[in-house]
């Protein structure tokens, strides 16, 4: 495996005609974290994966995975990656064993190997049981775990789960992140997943990216960022903030929480408040201020709609 984050964006746009899908993306997926991308239908998600992947060619900008880019070296990115995207593209047909064992042929796997490493996943996935049945008879969950362990089959260094959970019932889809989310916790697998549903976000990311209209609008740690959207609040950058300053702000009644990283003053505002006052009283207190930034409107719309359809 080559040097880099997992995943880093820079710039990456997409355009189809005169829609544009993505919109210069900036981003860093760190090495076995997992990320996920957030957003609602038609943001753009399924477009990003297919930009890693190399299955499809950026209009501008670039994307590297490992530190290559998949439209030059698209095959060998391939290979480091496991993808589930919009379908599951299972052989209902065939067994769970037979499928997998294809997918591992596929991939060049020794044979001992591949039935070892199959044994490990559909066991992690509690599948071992049904492995000899058609994937036919199964349920789609299963099917969606089955997808998932067939990805996994080669250890890709890089899982990319397009809405893995999509169309699942809220047991199945538990189920499945339980599963998944203790098989890459044991393996040095970063995990890259898209969804609309912030419950599940919150529940198996360690960062999440909230993407609407081909833009990044938000990345951060899920309960962070819920509690930047749920709340209205003021970033404020500049130079001289001391700690007393800080706290004074923090004291106001019109303030709920106030943190200072590094010239950022975020300050949460109660119900009803309003920033000028705060950065009048920012100014008067000999703060230099270059900036000054709402926080919570954009984010509180989009937040809205992926609370809506949550399981
Ligand atoms: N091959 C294509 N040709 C033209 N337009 C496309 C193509 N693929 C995607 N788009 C458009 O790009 C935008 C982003 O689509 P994309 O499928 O990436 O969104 P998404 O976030 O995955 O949505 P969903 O949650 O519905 O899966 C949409 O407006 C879509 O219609
Ligand atoms: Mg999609």
């Amino acid at each position: 495996m080559s040097a880099g984050p997992a995943v880093h964006a820079e710039g990456l746009t997409r355009d189809f005609g005169a829609l544009r899908a993505v919109d210069h993306l900036d981003l860093v997926v760190p090495r076995n974290s997992v990320f996920g991308f957030l957003g609602p239908n038609g943001a753009g998600k399924t477009t990003t994966l297919r930009l890693l992947l190399g299955l499809l060619e950026p209009t501008g900008g670039r994307a590297l995975i490992f530190g290559r880019d998949p439209s030059r070296e698209g095959e060998t990115v391939r290979a480091e990656c496991g993808a589930l995207l919009e379908h599951h593209g299972l052989y209902e047909r065939l067994t769970a064993v037979e499928n997998l064992d294809f997918y591992a042929r596929i991939n060049r796997m020794g044979c001992v190997e591949a039935r070892a490493r199959m044994q490990e996943l559909l066991e992690g996935f509690e599948l071992w049981e049904r492995r000899g049945d058609r994937v036919s008879t199964w349920s789609k969950g299963m099917k969606q775990k089955l997808a998932i362990a067939r990805a996994m089959m080669h250890r890709p260094s890089l899982l990319l789960l397009d809405e893995p959970t999509a169309g699942l019932d809220a047991r199945s889809a538990a189920a499945l992140r339980q599963d998944l989310l203790r098989l890459v916790r044991a393996e040095d697998v970063t995990v890259f997943l898209t969804t609309h549903n912030l419950g599940e976000a919150e529940q198996i990311c360690d960062s999440v990216g909230i993407f609407r209209e081909g833009r990044l609008l938000a990345m951060g740690v899920p309960e962070e960022l819920r509690r930047r959207a749920t709340r209205p609040g003021v970033e404020v950058v500049g130079s001289g903030m001391t700690p007393e300053i800080v706290a004074d702000i923090r004291a106001r009644p019109d303030v709920l929480d106030v943190a200072l990283d590094g010239d950022v003053l975020r300050i949460d505002l109660a119900e009803g408040a309003d920033a000028p006052p705060l950065v009048a009283l920012l100014v008067g207190r000999g703060v230099e201020i270059s900036e000054v930034r709402g926080f919570a409107a954009s984010l509180e719309e989009v937040f809205l709609s992926l609370l809506e359809d949550e399981t």
